[in-house]
């Protein structure tokens, strides 16, 4: 790997006391290319725009996909990545069903030591907040070809970050979307590409523009089954059951939410992973059985959901308060990324 250093820091620039989600990028980036068959060489440069011309293939029909994973500086003074092998495998996956060549896990984890090397003073010390690490691999064919491009590159920029949402920990709104549909199964909702995140953004613009924070997307064919929330899984504690969809094909997999229903497993608790629909949420919030509901993702952490608007009615969940569970599932999992609880899963990467 070839290492070319920032001139000068950028780090004393940057308001660690207010950090806006995505905004201010550290000093170091790293690269490798794939060409003529190959991945080649890997490179740490200093963060800054990269070359290229108009014809770049991924800006055309969007052979991208990324990840979202962070890094926590803990209680004892050491830098832990949560669960980097599983977002390299979602990655993989996510490569192959975009049709772009994979790589090794070794590139992968070496790439993001030497960055958390180099990028250190970068890493939040503050609890609630942590370092963003965002790979992202993309077409780089010069080509306006309709066909897999035969060069790629894999990235990876870090940036650091307190809470997603402005609310902080306060509890979000969501709104059903009586015209927009998500995802289908056998289209590209299960992985992790840039289209996905596109296709969301009127949809997402139109819901803040009557002041919720996300779409609760229902299911394409019946508009009635419950899939997740953008960039969150959903959950529902109903009569003490812990539920939150099942996997079908058009939600995204996501490690927040695979670590939720381990930590609940492992407290002894009721879980359900199934089908369930917008009507079952709001029936159980009429007869007073819809204890509390949540969000999971990698930004946006465990976050508590206040309210939910469908079809002109609306369900307010724990009185707009974080519930008892949800907080406990957030402490519980923000202590073992800080350190400050063993990592008995076997979670956490020390880098
Ligand atoms: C993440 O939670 O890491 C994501 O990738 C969602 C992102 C679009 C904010």
């Amino acid at each position: 790997m070839t290492i070319q250093k920032a001139q000068q820091s950028r780090r004393e620039n940057v308001d660690f006391d207010n950090l806006v989600f995505g905004k201010e990028m550290s000093d170091h980036m790293f690269a490798m290319d794939f060409r003529d068959g190959v991945w080649g060489d890997s490179h740490i440069l200093p963060y800054g725009e990269v070359g290229m011309a108009l014809s770049l293939s991924a800006l055309h029909y969007g052979q991208s996909v990324f990840e979202g994973m962070k890094a926590f500086w803990g209680a004892d003074g050491k830098v832990r990545v949560f669960r980097p092998r599983d977002h390299y495998k979602r990655l993989m996956r996510s490569c192959e069903r975009m049709c772009i060549p994979q790589f090794d896990y070794d590139h992968f984890i070496s790439a993001i030591r030497t960055l958390m090397e180099l990028d250190r003073t970068w890493i939040p010390k503050e609890r609630g907040k942590s370092l963003y690490i965002r790979p992202v691999v993309f077409a780089i064919d010069y080509s306006l070809g309709l066909k897999p491009s035969l060069s790629y590159r894999f990235a990876i920029l870090t940036s650091p970050m307190g809470y997603y949402y402005p609310e902080g920990m306060k509890p979000v709104k969501l709104m059903t979307s009586g015209e927009y549909v998500r995802a289908v199964r056998g289209g590209v909702g299960d992985v992790k590409t840039a289209g996905n995140y596109a296709a969301s953004m009127l949809p997402f613009k139109e819901a803040h523009e009557q002041g919720f924070s996300q779409i609760l997307w229902l299911n394409a064919h019946d508009n009635a089954t419950i899939e997740e929330a953008g960039v969150m899984n959903v959950f529902f504690v109903i009569n003490s059951v812990l539920i939150t969809p099942a996997l079908s094909g058009s939600i995204l997999p996501g490690i927040t939410r695979d670590s939720v229903l381990a930590l609940a497993r492992e407290k002894g608790m009721i879980v359900e992973e199934r089908a369930i629909t917008i009507q079952e949420v709001f029936d159980a919030g009429h007869i007073g059985k819809l204890q509390e509901a949540f969000g999971t993702g990698t930004a946006a952490v465990i976050a508590p959901i206040g309210l939910i608007h469908h079809d002109g009615n609306e369900m307010n969940i724990n009185n707009n308060k974080i519930g008892p569970m949800t907080e406990m599932f957030y402490y519980d999992m923000t202590a073992i990324q800080y350190g400050e609880k063993e990592d008995y899963l076997g979670w956490c990467e020390i880098v």
